[in-house]
């Protein structure tokens, strides 16, 4: 493989951006090859055997690509599928998201620890898992934030909509005296300003995207491939399965560090 590569990211929509903004702040010379599966957006309200089917193609299409690792920028398709990716493509590093319960757990002075994220993502086995491990002795106030995930693709982030819908799911956590606050969605980030207005400093907000990018480094550099040109500024290309405008609009919005130094183009992946 090439140090030279791509690093590939995948998620539903845009949420992955708030990944890959921190992955390119940390390793300002990675080039990096992002797909947002926009056509397919919400996956959390999807069977997790769909999620699995596309997160196969979309990895085809990064290995196409010859990216060198892939991040699954998702909660939801991590949870449906990185176990399978593993299996399916035994040559490539992965790197997954989780919420991230166990920080959360640790740090929490209430002992009371808040999870927002998509229903796939709180329904499934990993999920479960990640709890019984991580929050014995904590007591965990989980909410499934549907509706967030559209509000976010329609950059409607900061509009009295979304901040009523987070006011929904957020009093009853502030009410049970809720003091750390997991974000278990890549598209949750981009809605801080608002949970900041309603949580007025009570909770602290737990993002796991900054952990998530130390880990591609440390696996960057345990398989040898990090990029060893970094006279040239890297570039990014980035491909969504719906609108490309959106995609180009949003991604202008959430990442303006990335200067120019990019690529849209319309994805097309059956199944
Ligand atoms: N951004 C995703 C996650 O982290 C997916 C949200 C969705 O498509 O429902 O779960």
């Amino acid at each position: 493989m090439r140090k030279s590569a791509s690093i590939g990211i995948f998620d539903s929509g845009i949420g992955g951006l708030s990944v890959l903004r921190e992955v390119a702040a940390l390793l300002p010379h990675e080039r990096a090859c992002y797909v947002a599966d926009t056509a397919y957006c919400p996956y959390g309200l999807r069977p997790a055997d769909e999620v699995r089917k596309r997160s196969q193609s979309i990895v085809r299409f990064l290995l196409d690509k010859s990216c060198k690792l892939v991040v699954v920028a998702c909660n939801t398709a991590t949870t449906a599928a990185i176990d399978e990716l593993r299996r399916v493509f035994p040559d490539i590093p992965f790197v997954g998201m989780e919420p991230a319960v166990k920080p959360a757990a640790k740090q929490s002075k209430t002992r009371i620890v808040g999870v927002l994220a998509t229903a796939g993502t709180l329904q499934s086995p990993l999920f479960k898992q990640s709890k019984a491990r991580h929050a014995a002795g904590v007591k965990l106030h989980v909410v499934a934030g549907n509706g967030l995930v559209e509000l976010v693709e329609q950059g409607r982030e900061d509009s009295p909509e979304a901040l009523a819908l987070l006011r929904t799911y957020l009093q009853p956590m502030l009410d049970d005296n809720v003091d750390e606050l997991v974000l278990g969605c890549t598209h949750y980030p981009f809605l801080t300003d608002g949970i900041e207005k309603i949580t007025q400093g009570r909770m602290v907000i737990v993002n796991p995207a900054p952990a998530v990018a130390a880990q591609v480094k440390r696996l960057l550099e345990q398989y040898n491939l990090l990029n060893d040109e970094t006279t040239t500024q890297p570039f990014y290309e980035f491909f969504a399965t719906g609108s490309v405008d959106a995609l180009a609009k949003l991604q202008k919005r959430h990442l303006p560090m990335l200067s120019g130094r990019y690529s849209h183009e319309k994805l097309r992946i059956k199944g």
